[in-house]
């Protein structure tokens, strides 16, 4: 404020200057000048000056700021006290008045010289006079603002530390000080000084100088709940009294409940103690009176964790972490095979306990096995079936196992490997059948009952399915619920008749399993009815090409001695087929050619069917070709042709169904590899009987009844 009336005193003088020192002919100019920096010329320049030319520069630059003045050229009329031609440099607080030039050196010229206002304002002034003298070039200067450093003078007016910055300046205390509202005093200040860091130091105002009279500071230490709090003093020096307990200036510390203190005293080797608190929070307290000080004290202090106890790790399990205070946290884990109950980690909290609930370690237990079918699980009693037991499974009799046979409760509590599954054993029989000799079906021997369990005696009551001469075929076990039979048994074949290609009612097939004698079935013959008869969508009544046929079961069998399932063919069948040349006789002792048929068919074209089950050895090595040449019907691919070139040998009416069986050479197992399907005659010289060759329907079987092979 001070500034600014200055300056404008100064404009106002300058300009009644210009008015009053000089006639009204002079011309008198006032030019104001705010830029930070300039040039300012004599007039005319760089002419010589005229006569009677009075001319102002006002130069402001803004608060904060000085000016700095430099002539780089003076050339003046030089003139006692100058009182010709001149140049006034003004400022708030002084003018200085120039003129002269480099020839007259007495006189005061301000060139090569730096001139600095006190503030932010200069007025530079030039007067000519009428004159007759030579000319002068008169003068070139340059100015610029500067930043006034206010500390400098007074430290700024600031009673403790004062801070310099372009164009002004401010002041601020030191700690535990406040600055006041003038911006320029200090009051100490040190009251709820509040420390909640895990550690920190503090100490007495303008330490290590002398702490201020009149003082009252506290440090307020609230750190974590949880924490005690440890203060050491690393030096102490207190105004004491020889005889009175800390009259005078003193410390006293408020913790759990208790004050200590006061304390007071200046020696070097008798600093008080060191101490730890139990609560988390300390408020040290200082106070000095009017008169003496001393240097007063340093503190510092940390924090201890409040203790939770010692944990352990489970049984079966492990802990990893071994600080038990404050903040810490342990992780608990199991064994292989075990899994934690509880907490996976637990944490010391503020209150000295731990978080969580101590885990224990439980075995790994695996679900109740299931039941296998057609097998049983064994194991030994009271097991749990927890981690690393095993179990073994066993398959019933008839059936044989696929995967492996036992199982163990795994890490994961799961049963590994899976549990294997009990598949029916096929093509095998628990009666041997009879040595094979040539004999008869037509030209065959009767069975040794039982010996093949697969085969099925089906009766058909089929009223308006004609065709059917015989109302008896043959079939064969698949599996527990499935018969193989062939297409023609199982649908209506009289071109004339409206059920001529339909399949018969379930309910007019009767199934007897596990029977030899047809006319006194045995107490084991089981007897069922059809739930559902599936033939092959491409059989054709005329060819009987694809006679193919399967009879879902009303209810499902149990294999015993003299029921159990026939095999499929395995993966390839090659059958050597031989060549025309060849006369085929069927040699029993060469299982690769020669097949076994079964059935209660007739013994010979137009003679009663059999009341036993009769078989009889067929050569299979009969080329297609050749069949086809001796039969007069079409024998197409879906057929094998058997029998022998000399006749005899032969399945006849009502063994239509029944299987055609080879034995596997590797497994010892009889194979489906034809059903009876069509003949001329029974058993004629130069004839064949003709077969279903099942190899080719092996996809399809598995497909509509999931038998597997
Ligand atoms: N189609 C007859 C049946 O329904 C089977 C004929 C078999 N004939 C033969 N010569 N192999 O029983």
């Amino acid at each position: 404020m001070a500034q600014t009336l200055n300056r404008t005193r100064v404009i106002i003088a300058s300009i009644l200057m210009c008015l009053v020192h000089f006639p009204v002919n002079t011309t008198c100019e006032t030019e104001q000048r705010s830029a930070l920096y300039g040039q300012i010329e004599s007039p005319d320049y760089p002419e010589p000056y005229g006569n009677n030319v009075d001319r102002v520069w006002n130069i402001t630059v803004p608060d904060g700021f000085t000016i700095v003045l430099y002539f780089s050229l003076f050339e003046l009329e030089a003139s006692l006290d100058c009182a010709y031609d001149n140049v006034k440099v003004s400022s708030s607080e002084e003018t200085a008045t120039f003129c002269g030039n480099g020839q007259f050196l007495e006189f005061r010229t301000p060139r090569d010289r730096n001139m600095t206002s006190p503030n932010n304002n200069m007025v530079v002034e030039f007067h000519s006079d009428y004159s007759n003298e030579e000319q002068f070039s008169g003068f070139v200067a340059h100015y610029q603002a500067r930043d006034i450093n206010e500390c400098l003078v007074n430290n700024g007016g600031c009673e403790q530390v004062c801070h310099n910055f372009v164009s002004g300046y401010y002041c601020s205390c030191r700690l535990y000080y406040q600055l006041q509202p003038d911006n320029h005093h200090c009051k100490v200040s040190c009251r709820d000084i509040v420390y909640t860091s895990e550690q920190d130091e503090f100490q007495t105002p303008d330490y290590p100088d002398d702490y201020p009279p009149n003082a009252d500071c506290n440090w307020l230490i609230n750190v974590d709940f949880g924490y005690s709090i440890n203060i050491v003093f690393e030096t102490f020096q207190i105004e004491s009294h020889p005889t009175v307990l800390c009259p005078y200036d003193f410390v006293k510390i408020y913790y759990d409940n208790e004050v200590r203190g006061p304390i007071c005293g200046d020696s070097q080797s008798d600093l008080p103690a060191s101490f730890s608190t139990s609560g988390n929070i300390a408020n040290v307290t200082f106070h000095s009176d009017q008169s003496v000080q001393r240097m007063g004290f340093r503190a510092r202090y940390d924090v201890t964790g409040r203790s939770c106890g010692a944990l352990y790790r489970p049984t079966y399990g492990m802990i990893s972490g071994s600080n038990f205070t404050f903040r810490d946290s342990v992780r608990f884990s199991c064994n292989d095979g075990y899994v934690i109950n509880g907490s996976t980690s637990r944490s010391c909290q503020a209150n000295g306990t731990w978080s969580g609930i101590q885990p224990t370690c439980e075995i790994v237990k695996c679900n109740v096995p299931q039941p296998i079918s057609n097998g049983e699980i064994l194991y030994y009693s009271g097991m749990n079936f927890s981690y690393s037991n095993s179990i073994r499974f066993v398959c019933n009799d008839y059936y044989e196992m696929e995967g492996i046979s036992w199982s163990e409760c795994g890490v994961n509590g799961t049963w590994t490997p899976e549990p294997p599954v009990c598949v029916p054993i096929c093509g095998e029989s628990s009666i041997s059948p009879r040595n094979p000799q040539p004999g008869r079906i037509v030209g065959g021997q009767e069975s040794t009952p039982g010996s093949w369990p697969w085969q099925v005696l089906i009766n058909i009551k089929a009223p308006g399915f004609g065709g059917l001469r015989n109302t008896i075929c043959g079939g064969s076990v698949l599996n527990e619920e499935w018969i193989l039979t062939a297409a023609h048994c199982v649908t209506g074949t009289e071109v004339s008749l409206t059920t001529y290609g339909k399949v018969v009612p379930n309910h007019t097939v009767v199934v007897s399993l596990g029977i030899h004698t047809r006319n006194s079935p045995a107490e084991h013959t089981v007897v069922r009815s059809a739930l559902e008869i599936i033939k092959h969508a491409e059989f054709d009544h005329v060819t009987l090409d694809y006679d193919v046929a399967l009879i879902h079961l009303n209810e499902s069998i149990q294999f015993n001695d003299v029921i159990r399932p026939i095999c499929l063919p395995p993966q390839s069948t090659h059958i050597e087929q031989g060549d025309d040349k060849h006369v085929y006789i069927p040699n029993v002792a060469d299982t690769d050619t020669t097949a076994v048929v079964i059935g209660w068919g007739q013994i010979q074209k137009g003679r009663s069917t059999s009341n036993v089950l009769l078989e009889v050895y067929v050569g299979v090595n009969v080329p297609r070709n050749l069949c086809n040449m001796k039969l007069n019907d079409p024998v197409t691919t879906n057929m094998v042709c058997a029998g022998s070139t000399e006749g005899g040998l032969d399945s006849c009416g009502g063994d239509s169904g029944g299987p055609l069986m080879l034995r596997d050479d590797v497994t010892n197992r009889y194979f489906t590899y034809g059903i009876v399907s069509w003949g001329e005659g029974c058993a004629r010289p130069d004839k064949f009987g003709v077969y279903v060759r099942i190899e080719n329907f092996v996809d399809w079987i598995q497909y509509e009844t999931f038998v597997e092979r």
